[in-house]
């Protein structure tokens, strides 16, 4: 038998992990657009969660036509889209505006704890009859140990909660994991954020069977053993239903008449 090149095991590895990692490789880019159209697919799911809409039965896609994606900017409260697509009803962003534009917050402006707010936001608008029936809106706020992220749904009145999807978050499972429970979310609700004279009044309290009735309709139960985690919650909806969130974007709906004024 001939003797074996010294150098052939060598040479064997180095062959078998340039093959393994082209592999490797190959997959990753592969399945790229499959994961992002999947993870397109669970956000349309969470928008229609919180609206009370999702159905397991039918294409997620087919459910979302119900849903108009517009853009906001935040400051103003103003859609921003160029007169083609509002035109053809399906606003997107103008090329010229880039979504990540944000700015530092001031600390004593940051409750929520995101640090940085981005200049423009994305409105999910749920139509119902042709009618807008509520309004889908992206959250998100530091809990103890994660910056968590939701979409509330508010009816289109813009004060009543029509229901809250908390779809990321790094709390503690069984603890501040559950914001994530649907029957802790569906006891959002029916429940109010602003009171008659324009204040965020929504809060989260340890038991709203013992406030009255009226106060009681501006409260979700906390969640048992995660008091933090539920003070984030409180502190993240009144950053993003104040002047710094969506108020400004209220105002100028109340100004044109309401959403289908
Ligand atoms: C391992 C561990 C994980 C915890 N995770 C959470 C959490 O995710 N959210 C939270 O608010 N509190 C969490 N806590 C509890 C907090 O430290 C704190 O005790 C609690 O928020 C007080 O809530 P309570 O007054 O409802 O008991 C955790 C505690 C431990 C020991």
């Amino acid at each position: 038998m001939a003797d074996e090149h010294p150098l052939k095991p060598f040479y064997s590895v180095l062959v078998l992990a340039f093959g393994c990692s082209a592999l490797v490789a190959t997959a990753a880019v592969g399945l790229a657009p499959l994961q992002e159209a999947n993870r397109s697919i669970d956000k349309k799911k969470n928008i229609l969660n919180a609206a009370g809409i999702y159905q397991k039965d039918k294409p997620v896609e087919d459910q979302f036509s119900a849903i108009e994606t517009r853009i906001i900017e935040l400051a103003s409260g103003e859609f921003v889209a160029n007169e083609e697509s509002a035109a053809k009803g399906t606003a997107q962003i103008p090329p010229a505006v880039a979504m990540d534009a944000s700015r530092e917050l001031k600390r004593e402006e940051d409750i929520a704890g995101i640090r940085a707010l981005e200049k423009y936001s994305y409105v999910y608008l749920v139509k119902n009859n042709d009618q807008i029936d509520q309004v889908v809106l992206p959250v998100r706020g530091k809990g103890l140990w994660s910056t968590m992220y939701a979409y509330v749904a508010l009816d289109s009145d813009m004060t009543t909660l029509r229901g809250v999807s908390f779809y990321e978050h790094g709390e503690t499972p069984g603890l501040g994991g559950e914001v994530e429970n649907p029957r802790w979310q569906s006891g959002w609700q029916n429940k109010k954020v602003y009171s008659p004279d324009g204040e965020v009044e929504f809060s989260i309290v340890r038991s709203s069977s013992e406030s009255s009735p009226e106060e009681a309709a501006y409260q979700v139960d906390g969640l048992s053993g995660a008091t933090l985690t539920s003070q984030g919650v409180e502190t993240l909806m009144q950053f993003w239903f104040g002047e710094h969130g969506f108020r400004p974007f209220f105002n100028q709906i109340k100004k044109q008449g309401g959403f289908n004024g």
